[in-house]
């Protein structure tokens, strides 16, 4: 009798298996714009964000994150056991387990890039696929006036996560297919240029700052385990970004609120100091790329192809000032400074920075022609963009700046 094959029923569509990315520094500016975009762009994507919530970081900046829901259990990513683990580690680590906050989709633990052990207990737990590691102390005035804090987050802290990410993606000679270590670093690194030409990935690193020497000494521990471990890890330097969730000591959002508060614009030196400015949407698509399909050992330029002078920078965003809001609408205009005219009329010029970089340009072509990426938001767009945020997040800034968003994480993890 002639055998009947049994009919194949249609498979049922599964939904693709998750993959886990461990973000640190996730509640600063980047790294919680970099997890908005990640939660909406993939949704088989889990994310577990590690910060230290040092002055930079601000939970407020994920607080819509918390709520969202895909779906996944914990057991998709840990397998079974995993509560007892849990219940001893609990004694073994200084952070008590109700800092870890929990959704299925996004998890943030609170806790220090250079602590071995906590960092080993998350790849424990959460076994990340990738790591992308924004953490850093990130502001070049603070590295002049304490540059230990720097090398410890930026260099001690990096070095630490690629120890512990290879002792779990490394096993008998041979990496786990599907992961990568993804360090984000910045055009800093190279030093500054004179008017003419642009960073390559081959230029050599040349930092001039405490802050930038931390970054390319990250960099450098880095492609180290690369060419002695043949770890597959991604470098990324990127130029200036600004955008949404940016503190309010770097410049645009300083400005803004400078000028919204009828405070003096302060400009260095004569303002003429170039930088190449990105659109952080922009940049976070950019990592997504490099992180997925960035060729093994390379480093990756990230640019906007717009360069401008600082003093530029200023004039735009107060023009855009007086249109969107101008002083005659602003309440404390006609109470403190009742011959305002125009918002530019706060800008006050005032000593240079030592070893003030004068000038960066990015050259993005090989992150162009390997990957496709290109800004998709042009300057005008972006700025507009970016000061119609502030104004219209006037609270989250007046938190900030008050230093009351950091009574935030108290009210909401303290009960847990
Ligand atoms: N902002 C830019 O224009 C720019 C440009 C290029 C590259 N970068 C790089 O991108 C990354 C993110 O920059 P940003 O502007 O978002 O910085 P940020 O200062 O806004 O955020 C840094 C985050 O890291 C956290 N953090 C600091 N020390 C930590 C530690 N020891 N352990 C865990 N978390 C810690 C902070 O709490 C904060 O949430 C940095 O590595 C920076 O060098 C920034």
């Amino acid at each position: 009798m002639k055998e009947t094959k049994p009919q194949l029923q249609n498979p049922i569509s599964q939904p693709p298996a998750p993959i886990s990315i461990l973000v640190t520094g996730g509640a600063g500016f980047i790294g919680s714009n970099f997890i908005h975009y990640m939660i909406k762009a993939h949704p088989n994507y889990i994310i577990i964000n590690l910060d230290k919530l040092t002055y930079a970081g601000n939970l407020e900046n994920l607080k819509d994150i918390n709520r969202m829901d895909a779906g996944f259990k914990e057991q998709d990513l840990v397998g079974g056991g995993f509560e007892n683990k849990i219940q001893n580690l609990k004694h073994q680590i200084q952070y008590p387990i109700s800092d870890i906050q929990q959704s299925t989709r996004y998890h943030f633990v609170k806790g220090d890039i250079a602590n071995t052990e906590l960092v080993d207990y998350i790849f424990e737990r959460f076994k990340p696929n990738y790591v992308v590691n924004f953490a850093a102390e990130s502001h070049v005035d603070r590295s002049i006036e304490n540059p230990k804090i720097f090398l410890e987050t930026n260099v001690i802290g990096t070095q630490v996560l690629l120890d512990v990410a290879k002792k779990h993606w490394l096993a008998s000679g041979k990496w786990k297919e599907g992961v990568k270590f993804v360090q984000i670093s910045t055009d800093e690194v190279y030093g500054s240029l004179g008017p003419q030409g642009y960073f390559t990935e081959k230029t050599p690193l040349d930092p001039h700052s405490p802050y930038s020497a931390s970054k390319a000494a990250a960099d450098l521990i880095t492609k180290a385990y690369f060419d002695t471990f043949d770890m597959p890890i991604n470098i990324t330097r990127c130029s200036n970004n600004y955008g949404p969730y940016q503190f309010p000591e770097k410049l645009i959002p300083l400005m803004i609120n400078n000028a919204l508060h009828h405070k003096k614009i302060p400009v260095y030196g004569d303002g003429k100091q170039i930088r190449d400015w990105l659109y952080v949407e922009d940049h976070c698509r950019a990592i997504d790329l490099v992180m997925q399909k960035g060729r093994i050992g390379e480093v990756y330029n990230i640019g906007g192809h717009n360069e401008m002078e600082n003093i530029q920078i200023v004039n735009k965003i107060c023009s855009i000032l007086d249109e969107l809001y101008p002083i005659s609408k602003n309440p404390t205009s006609n109470m403190q400074h009742p011959t305002l005219k125009s918002y530019k009329q706060l800008i006050s010029f005032v000593a240079d920075r030592p070893g003030h970089d004068r000038r960066y340009g990015i050259d993005a072509t090989k992150i162009h022609e390997e990957l496709g990426w290109q800004p998709l938001v042009d300057f005008d767009e972006g700025i507009k963009k970016t000061v119609e945020w502030y104004l219209n997040n006037q609270e989250w800034m007046d938190r900030v700046t008050s230093g009351e968003y950091m009574k935030y994480y108290e009210r909401m993890y303290s009960w847990r």
